[in-house]
């Protein structure tokens, strides 16, 4: 094995500002007795990073000033912790950035997504907008041999377009998905991957994401210039969507998710709000429907059935995939993605 670095350069949060990173020397971690040292090979920039950018409330409540942020990502394990047995040198691992603790309730029924003493990487711990990163080995899913470093950066958003979708019917089902960044993207391409009858994508006003949607197959493509609810019925006789999926964190969205899914039917919610939307709660009553916060991805569930994806080829991740630049362009890639005419940005450190 080549001999590691001492130090390294990583992307830092210093200032409690809009901006505020700096390409800082850190040295390279140590792994934990129960961690891995992996070397960075892509990663993908998320919305959060976005608002840790902005340093909104959400950033300033939940990031440390100091920390390498970035939480979408893969590498090659480089060195192990003592007790590691699970992985080995040379393994190429993407990261789930809920790190979860494996004890308590919520860990022990299945749902180490939601862990009660959970925490994120490259949130509230250091991340991979850096050359290596440390990580719990528990948290490092192997990937399918041969994958492209990008794909298996971009596995955190994909699993949330699929967690949130395999929240109601697919197959031979109407699906909408409201709300078009990389991850309502993503979920449009899943669907149509995966059996749905009818796809409606909703989005507010970006074309360059709109025109995506219809590359991927999105039957009905919807902007704030059409009537929405009234749409989605007239394309479904008066009846509503199957399974409405909600991937915009615009409160309109929401209300008009609630507004357009079938009786009894399903309503997925991955949209995060800035504040408390109204929402016509009386619809979800009479409607009857199942509504669901999607948080994360199951582990491993949500994984298992994405690598599947993966392996079989069939997704059209490339269409999404829209810039892959060096990471050290960390800052232009902020400013490409605050225009909004990207689809996902990935970093690559090769
Ligand atoms: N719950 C979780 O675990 C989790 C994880 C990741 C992201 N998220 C959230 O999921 C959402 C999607 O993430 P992303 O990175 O794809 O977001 P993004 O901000 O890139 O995309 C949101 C899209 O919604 C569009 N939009 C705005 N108003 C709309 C409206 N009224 N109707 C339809 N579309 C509208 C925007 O133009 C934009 O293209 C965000 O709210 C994000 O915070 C949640
Ligand atoms: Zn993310
Ligand atoms: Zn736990």
């Amino acid at each position: 094995m080549a001999e590691l670095p001492e130090t390294m350069l990583g992307w830092t949060k210093v200032r409690p500002e809009e901006d505020g990173f700096e390409l800082l020397e850190h040295p390279v971690p140590s792994p934990g007795p129960a961690e891995i040292l992996v070397k960075t090979l892509s990663t993908s920039i998320c919305g959060s990073d976005i608002h840790i950018w902005k340093w909104d409330e959400w950033a300033q409540q939940e990031v440390t000033l100091g920390t390498v942020t970035g939480h979408e990502t893969c590498g090659h394990v480089v060195a192990l912790g003592k007790e590691v047995t699970t992985h080995k040198i040379g393994d190429f691992i993407a990261v789930e950035c809920h790190l979860a603790c494996w004890e308590c309730p919520r860990c022990e029924e299945g749902n180490a997504h939601i862990c009660e003493a959970g925490s994120i990487f490259g949130v509230h711990s250091n991340g991979a907008f850096a050359p290596y990163f440390t990580i719990l080995a528990s948290s490092a899913r192997h990937n399918p041999a041969g994958l492209d470093s990008a794909y298996g950066s971009i596995q955190d958003p994909l699993g949330n377009a699929i967690h949130t979708l395999t929240g109601g019917p697919i197959k031979g089902a109407s699906v909408a998905i409201h709300g078009l960044g990389p991850i309502g993207l993503f979920a449009v391409d899943v669907a149509r991957k995966m059996g749905a009858a009818m796809i409606i994508a909703t989005e507010w006003d970006n074309s360059y994401r709109m025109d995506i949607a219809r590359r991927l197959g999105a039957d009905l493509v919807l902007s704030k210039e059409h009537n929405v609810v009234e749409e989605i019925l007239e394309a479904t006789d008066g009846a509503g969507v199957d399974n409405s999926c909600e991937f915009s964190g615009a409160p309109a969205a929401l209300s008009n998710a609630i507004k357009s899914t079938r009786m009894g039917g399903y309503l997925n919610i991955l949209g995060v709000y800035g504040s408390d939307p109204k929402v016509p709660i009386n619809e979800i009553v009479f409607r009857y429907l199942h509504v669901k916060g999607i948080n994360g991805r199951r582990m491993w569930a949500t994984w298992d059935a994405m690598q599947e994806l993966l392996v079989e080829g069939e997704l059209n991740i490339e269409s999404v995939l829209s810039h892959r630049m060096p990471w050290t362009e960390y800052k232009q890639a902020i400013a490409l993605m605050l225009t909004g005419e990207c689809g996902k940005v990935v970093l690559d450190f090769d």
